[in-house]
């Protein structure tokens, strides 16, 4: 028996699916404990493994969760792809490493650079929709969808005036008919795959009420979807120098206009599993979780 520590933020230690797997991890004969990230009581040399979970708070306390992970032994994912992947920036090396992934522009403030964008990925700037996002996001926080493109302008002014990375893209009309599919791996065996609704709506500007909006089926991913999520792991690998040793990956993809996955969000951090949608997913991530303690030893 090893104890192993699910990280989670102190508003989410109530989540149904922490519980879940909670439950699965103590079936296998493992002492699983909810632990919150930021509860300076907590000794996590005394864990096996953390797992980093429901740690949804972290986006405004970038740094400060950073520092935690580096603190943290046996920590998984590792310090490294969590730095790494929190940052959206990481699209680049996915795309610069061959793996399709939604045209994006970075701290765009000016509409002639905007217009340049739009020229550069077909799209006319008066017809186009827009996203912008901030890098370092989750649950849609301050993302937001524009039909005008001085409305997107100003939106990825304003992220970049308070300091922080805009990303700009334009918005992938399949989304609203297909929604995007997640692609579920763990230990770095696809596990399942799951479609979620879309969750930007035309003419709503920014909000960041969106998380009671998810709209969950199960569904099972096309080989060209898996092909897409295995280049995107791949190239994650190959941008942190290899051996990853991901105990889990969410790639979320969506259909682009000539009908092929794009990858939208690498998830490497702190992803819903959808574990409750789909038999046995809480069961497999339970036996990854397993075995990555057995790599590592018994504390
Ligand atoms: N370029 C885009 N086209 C269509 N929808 C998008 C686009 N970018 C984001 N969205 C919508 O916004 C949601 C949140 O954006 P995402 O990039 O997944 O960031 P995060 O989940 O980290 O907040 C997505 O689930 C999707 O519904
Ligand atoms: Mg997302």
């Amino acid at each position: 028996m090893a104890r192993i520590a699910l990280a989670s933020s102190a508003s989410h230690v109530d989540d149904a699916e922490l519980d879940l797997l909670r439950r699965a991890v103590q079936d296998l004969g493992h002492d699983a404990a909810v632990e919150v990230w930021d509860d300076d009581a907590v000794d996590w040399h005394d864990y096996a493994l953390t797992v980093v979970r429901t740690t949804w708070d972290y986006t405004d306390r970038h740094d400060e969760f950073l520092a935690w992970t580096r603190r943290v032994p046996r920590l998984r994912n590792r310090s490294d792809v969590i730095a790494w992947n929190t940052h959206k920036t990481y699209l680049r090396d996915l795309a610069r490493a061959g793996c399709p992934v939604i045209p994006t522009a970075w701290d765009v403030t000016d509409a002639d650079v905007l217009a340049t964008h739009a020229d550069a990925w077909g799209v006319g700037v008066g017809a186009a929709e827009w996203v912008v996002k901030p890098a370092v996001s989750a649950g849609s926080r301050d993302t937001a969808r524009w039909t005008d493109a001085d409305d997107a302008l100003s939106h990825s002014r304003d992220l970049v005036e308070s300091g922080r990375t805009a990303m700009l893209q334009p918005y992938v009309a399949s989304v609203d008919s297909d929604g995007e599919t997640a692609v579920l791996f763990a230990g770095g065996e696809y596990s399942h795959a799951v479609v979620k609704g879309a969750m930007l709506t035309q003419g709503e500007g920014v909000r960041d009420d969106r998380d009671s909006r998810e709209r969950i089926t199960p569904t099972v991913a096309t080989d060209a979807q898996i092909d897409v999520a295995r280049r995107a792991l791949r190239a994650a690998g190959d941008a942190l120098g290899g051996g990853l040793d991901l105990l889990y990956a969410r790639v979320d993809l969506v259909t682009s206009p000539e009908g092929t996955p794009q990858v939208i969000e690498l998830e490497l951090t702190e992803p819903s599993l959808f574990l409750p949608y789909v038999d046995g997913a809480a069961e497999r991530f339970a036996a990854a979780i397993t075995s990555t303690v057995n790599s590592l030893g018994r504390v």
